[in-house]
C-alpha cells in the first residue's frame, strides 16, 4: 500500500468498487484494528461529523458495529429505527430523508428490506450513504469485513479456494461476498439446494456444485449462509434435519478440510440447520473474529468516506503475509 488512499463516494454495492478501492479498505481497516479491539478510547478523526444509522430492519451486530465504528473516530451517532419514528406513522422515505437533511447530518448509514433503497437514499441526500444490507441485494461491509478476516488468515487471496454454502437465493451478502472475492482474485464456488440459487447464477463468474463434499477438502474457506426463512414464503427444502444433513457445516465435513481452512458465518447462526454447534464453537470458525473485524473495516469505510484529508499511513501488509503464520 502507499500513502495514497482514494476517496470512496458512497458504498452502495462492491459492484461501484474496485481492486484498488477494496484493497485501501482492508489496508486502512489493518490499521484500525488496534483501536477497534480496544474497548476503550477514540481517536478524533471523524469529531464533529454527524453520521446517523437509519435502520428500517431488524439488526443486531451491524448496527452496533456501525455505532461503535463511528463512536470510535469520534463522530456523533444519531440512530433512527422505524419502529417509534415518524416511518411507523407512514412517512415517505423522501420525507425521512429530507428530515435528516435539515439536521444536517454527514453521512448515513441505512438498512432496510427493500433492495434499492440505499440508491434511492443517494437520489434524496447530498452526503455519502453507506448501504448497511438492503433485501437481497448488497451488504458491501459484510463482504468487506469477511475478505478482511480472510486475508489476515490466509495472506494474499488470489487463488484461494472459497466454498459458500446454503441459502445463496435469499442472501445480500452472498452476493455482495462473491464480488469481493472475485476482486481480489479468489476462486469461488457456491453450493446450494437447487431451490436457493438464483436463477441468474450461471452469469455471477463462479463455479457451482452439487455436493458439498465433493468440494470440501480443497476449500480455503468454508462460508455458511444462513437460511434466511424470513424471506421464504414456501417450503424450499423438505426439513431442516434434511437441510443439515446435506448442505450444513459439520464436524464430520470440517475434519476433511486442510488443517489451515477457515469456517465462516455472516450471523446470526441457525444452529444445528446450516452449522452445527460443535463447529461454531471450534477454533476452526473466526466468526466472532468477524465480529470484531467488522468494526474495524466500518471504521475504515467511514473514514474513507468521510475524511476529507486522510493522514497519512504506515504501508501496511497484513501480518500473515509479513510472518507467514495465521494471525
Ligand atoms: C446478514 C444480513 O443481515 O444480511 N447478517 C448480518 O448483517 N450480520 C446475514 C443474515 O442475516 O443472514
Amino acid at each position: 500500500m502507499t500513502d495514497w488512499l482514494p476517496h470512496i463516494p458512497r458504498l452502495i454495492s462492491i459492484e461501484e468498487l474496485d481492486t484498488e478501492q477494496v484493497t485501501a479498505v482492508l489496508d486502512t481497516a489493518e490499521q484500525l484494528l488496534p483501536i477497534a479491539q480496544r474497548r476503550r478510547g477514540s481517536v478524533p478523526t471523524l469529531r464533529g461529523k454527524v453520521v446517523c444509522n437509519l435502520f428500517l430492519e431488524d439488526s443486531t451486530r451491524t448496527r452496533l458495529s456501525f455505532d461503535l465504528a463511528a463512536k470510535r473516530l469520534s463522530a456523533e451517532v444519531i440512530n433512527f429505527s422505524a419502529k417509534g419514528s415518524s416511518v411507523s406513522k407512514g412517512e415517505s422515505f423522501k420525507d425521512t430523508a429530507l428530515t435528516l437533511d435539515a439536521m444536517g447530518v454527514d453521512c448515513v448509514v441505512v438498512r432496510s428490506g427493500s433492495s434499492g433503497a440505499p440508491l434511492q437514499l443517494a437520489g434524496y441526500l447530498d452526503v455519502p450513504i453507506m448501504n448497511a444490507g438492503d433485501g437481497w441485494h448488497q451488504h458491501p461491509t459484510q463482504a468487506l469485513l469477511d475478505v478482511f478476516t480472510m486475508r489476515r488468515h490466509l495472506g494474499d487471496l488470489t487463488g484461494r479456494r472459497v466454498v459458500i454454502v446454503g441459502d445463496v437465493l435469499h442472501s445480500r451478502v452472498a452476493r455482495s461476498e462473491v464480488q469481493a472475492l472475485k476482486l481480489l482474485g479468489a476462486h469461488v464456488t457456491l453450493v446450494a439446494p437447487p431451490t436457493l440459487l438464483p436463477p441468474a447464477v450461471q452469469d455471477w463468474g463462479v463455479e457451482v456444485a452439487r455436493d458439498l463434499d465433493e468440494v470440501v477438502a480443497d476449500a480455503d474457506v468454508l462460508y455458511a449462509l444462513r437460511v434466511q426463512r424470513e424471506r421464504m414464503h414456501r417450503a424450499f427444502f423438505p426439513s431442516s434435519r434434511e437441510y443439515a444433513r446435506i448442505w450444513g457445516v459439520t464436524g464430520d465435513r470440517v475434519a476433511r478440510m486442510k488443517p489451515d481452512a477457515l469456517v465462516m458465518h455472516p450471523g446470526p447462526m441457525n444452529r444445528g440447520v446450516e452449522i452445527t454447534g460443535d463447529v461454531a464453537d471450534s477454533d476452526r470458525a473466526v466468526i466472532t473474529e468477524q465480529v470484531t473485524n467488522g468494526i474495524a473495516v466500518r471504521m475504515a469505510c467511514l473514514y474513507l468516506l468521510l475524511a476529507s484529508h486522510p493522514p497519512r499511513v504506515e504501508p501496511c501488509v497484513p501480518p500473515a503475509a509479513r510472518t507467514g503464520e495465521v494471525a
